[in-house]
């Protein structure tokens, strides 16, 4: 008898345990998950390249190319979203300055560095506020 309810229980905590997996699956998408994780390649990309000193255009331009087109979907991504200004703030915010850091001229790591930065730290605004 003891072991049919333990049995029982354990039925229920399992079935609450995918009820709660597959909600949390079903607030992201595949679409915003596939613009994140292209984001967060080019980012990382940047970051090795300018650690090693590796300034020119297809160490940077490339990536950074890439990433302000990505940048474009994030409002259309996070259909959730839709109509909260803030969100939509912080995806312009970012586009600003990845066009800030394409128009930095590949004279010094250093300037590109900076550039760079600032685009991290847009990432990093709305993380702390939306991505829990
Ligand atoms: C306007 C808001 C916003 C901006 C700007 C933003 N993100 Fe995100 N990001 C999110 C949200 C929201 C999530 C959580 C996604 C989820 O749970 O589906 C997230 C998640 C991620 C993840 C984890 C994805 C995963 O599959 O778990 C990565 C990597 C990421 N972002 C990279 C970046 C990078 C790199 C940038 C800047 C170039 C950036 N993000 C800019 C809102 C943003």
């Amino acid at each position: 008898m003891r072991s049919l309810i333990f049995f029982v229980i354990g039925i229920f905590i399992g079935a609450a345990c995918t009820a709660y997996g597959v909600n949390a699956l079903n607030r992201r998408s595949a679409y915003s998950d596939g613009v994140m994780t292209v984001m967060g390649h080019q980012m990382k990309s940047l970051g090795q390249n300018l650690k090693q000193n590796h300034c020119t255009p297809s160490d940077l331009t490339t990536q950074l190319q890439t990433l302000r087109l990505v940048a474009n979907d994030i409002e259309p991504a996070f259909a959730s979203m839709q109509g909260d200004a803030q969100f939509d703030r912080y995806a312009s915010d970012l586009r600003a300055a990845a066009d800030s850091a394409l128009a930095v001229p590949l004279t010094s790591c250093a300037l590109a560095s900076a550039a760079v930065d600032k685009v991290d730290k847009a990432c990093d605004s709305c993380h702390r506020d939306y991505n829990q």
